[in-house]
């Protein structure tokens, strides 16, 4: 039996969750295994009741759990940044989930926009580096000219800024990103590993030309990795160009590692071309800890309740989450009873069906239990 916590969150996000849960359970029944779910009331709703983000205590209880299922966060009433990083990002940080692995696959049967493209070039992963570079959180804003940590900065390093800041007009903001030698070495070597079980090809992106720094760090860290598997194909892309060749050649890729902000970015273009939000899934990873799984998407609070979101991004999340159990048989039966519904044409209206979510994701936990 697995205990899993779930996190259904705002707008479509506890629907989607729902769907979700029925496959699971569906492939428990099929191969053998039972789910015990526990929820979680975490999101705006009791953020705007009762001011809380995440708990000391929801946090000692969801450290209990191998896997969380988490549906998505944003709400219109609630200003933009403060569900997305006391929520998602704290629970990233918190149980420091390293890796964001996001499957790019055009699914047989799914419409890219690309031209002349089909389901045999467009099968990649991005491993998005999860917890640092300009997530890390460390910024500032000045207004009119008072003793702040920009001034710190200043004298430490005889640095001289463009704006003295004496007035409101020449406010200024900062924000620093951060790279680690052991954070970029521990996602880039998942990366690595997983290249290994694959195609043995591997694309590191970066802007190692502009910011370089960081993004030095990370090549040097790439490169010092890549010493340690000799049989794996090494690349690098500047993310610019990256951006290009994902809609020009995406079957050139087939693992691509990448410092978090950039891989938030690409992964957006990726979904896109592997027929939209709706279909694409990420797992949140820490091999050795709780992990977390969720659709890319984010809460869509106009299609809150009508019951036509697509289920399809979370159930393949659910997929990923099986697979973090070690359940890869169940696993792939979800992704392939994605791939029956979609060509039964049991989709929602994003993929041109008709279906609602419960029904679109009821037809797919059949699909496995008939199988
Ligand atoms: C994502 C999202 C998040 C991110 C936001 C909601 C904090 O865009 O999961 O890609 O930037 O990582
Ligand atoms: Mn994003």
């Amino acid at each position: 039996m697995y205990r899993i916590a779930a996190i259904g969150g705002d707008g479509i996000g506890p629907e989607i969750v729902a769907e979700g849960k029925k496959v699971l359970e569906a492939a428990g029944e099929k191969h053998g295994f039972d789910i015990q779910w526990t929820d979680f009331d975490i999101g705006a709703d009791r953020y705007l009741a009762e001011k809380k983000l995440l708990t000391d205590d929801d946090l000692a209880e969801l450290k209990t759990f191998k896997a969380i299922y988490f549906g998505a966060i944003g709400d219109e009433r609630v200003k933009p940044g403060i569900l997305e990083k006391g929520i998602l990002l704290a629970l990233r940080f918190h149980f420091d989930l390293y890796v964001n692995l996001r499957p790019i696959r055009l699914l047989e049967g799914v419409e890219t926009p690309l031209a002349n493209k089909g389901p045999k070039d467009i099968d990649f992963v991005v491993v998005r580096e999860n917890t640092e570079d300009f997530y890390v959180g460390i910024g500032s804003r000045f207004k009119k000219h008072q003793k702040t940590e920009l001034d710190v900065v200043r004298d430490l390093y005889h640095v001289k800024f463009c704006l003295d800041v004496k007035t409101d007009a020449d406010e200024l903001a900062y924000q620093i990103g951060v790279i680690t030698r052991e954070g970029a070495a521990r996602v880039q070597e998942y990366a690595f590993d997983l290249a290994m079980q694959r195609k043995k090809k591997l694309t590191s992106v970066d802007k190692a030309n502009v910011l370089s720094d960081v993004y030095g760090l990370w090549r040097d860290v790439f490169l010092d990795t890549a010493k340690r598997y000799p049989e794996v194909h090494t690349e690098f892309n500047f993310v610019d160009a990256v951006t290009m060749w994902f809609v020009k050649n995406p079957e050139w890729f087939d693992v691509v590692v990448t410092p978090n902000m950039f891989g938030d970015i690409i992964t957006d273009l990726g979904a896109m071309i592997q027929g939209g939000l709706g279909l694409a899934p990420g797992g949140n990873i820490n091999p050795k800890g709780t992990s977390m799984f969720e659709p890319i998407h984010g809460s869509a609070p106009k299609y809150r309740g009508q019951g036509v979101a697509n289920p399809i991004a979370t159930i393949w999340a659910g997929s990923l989450l099986l697979d973090h159990l070690g359940e890869h048989e169940a696993a792939a039966a979800v992704v392939k009873a994605i791939e029956q519904s979609i060509r039964d044409g049991v989709v929602t209206r994003d993929l041109g069906g008709s279906a609602g979510t419960a029904k679109a994701g009821s037809y797919i936990a059949e699909c496995i239990k008939k199988k």
